[in-house]
């Protein structure tokens, strides 16, 4: 496949066939993550892949937990909070046979010192979001769908995720993606802004 196929033709998943994704498909999805730019090269990331229906179930109900208090916060109706639940997230997370977590190190640094922790902080997040994006674009090549959950970012969750994971607090989750065979052909969504609204040359 061509890379601007894969580039114009990827679109956010949200519906699944149950069918497991082979662990030859899994192993390419992660080298091509790999392959990304990785800041002062430090390569400081780890993608665990949820694939028990045990380990998926703690996460969606984190995020169903999660997002509950977010929403409550804003002082927002359990009845609109359903409603959005069903928009966000959906029903059992898509069904998705695998949740990817991507996590980074924030031990593991290039430049020591308090003075630098935000730079190094954003540096990691950067990378690791380069590895999905790599991810998300093998995804279409071998024929699979993904989603970038946010969701499983709410505050208080994401330790809970990855605790899930069996991690320890040095590690960070910058991004969990559902992954699978697409149930049905989506058509790339379209943009709102287009090139002359987007760019500006200096
Ligand atoms: C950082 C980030 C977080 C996202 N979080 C969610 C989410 O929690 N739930 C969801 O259904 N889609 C989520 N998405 C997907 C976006 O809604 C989607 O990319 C956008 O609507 C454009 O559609 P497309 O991906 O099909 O082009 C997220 C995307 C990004 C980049």
């Amino acid at each position: 496949m061509e890379l601007g196929d894969a580039i114009f033709t990827r679109t956010s998943v949200r519906y699944y066939q149950e069918r497991e994704v082979e662990e030859e498909k899994i192993k390419e999805l992660i080298e091509a993550a790999i392959r990304a730019p990785t800041a002062s090269g430090l390569e400081n990331w780890l993608f665990v892949i949820f694939k028990s229906s045990e380990a998926k179930k703690k996460v969606y109900e984190l995020i169903a937990k999660g997002m509950i208090e977010y929403y409550q916060e804003f002082g927002l109706s359990m009845e609109k909070i359903e409603k959005l639940k069903k928009r966000i997230y959906g029903e059992k997370m898509y069904r998705a046979p695998l949740y990817i977590g991507v996590f980074m190190n924030k031990n593991v640094r290039f430049l020591k010192g308090e003075k630098f922790d935000l730079l190094e902080f954003v540096w990691s997040v950067e990378s690791a979001a380069m590895a999905i994006q790599n991810l998300m674009l093998k995804a279409v090549e071998l024929g699979l769908g993904t989603c970038y959950m946010g969701v499983a970012n709410f505050e208080g969750i994401e330790e809970e995720i990855r605790s899930v994971a069996g991690l320890g607090e040095e590690w960070y989750l910058v991004g969990l993606i559902t992954a699978g065979y697409p149930l049905r052909e989506e058509k790339p969504r379209k943009r709102r802004k287009d090139f002359e609204e987007v760019v500006t040359f200096v």
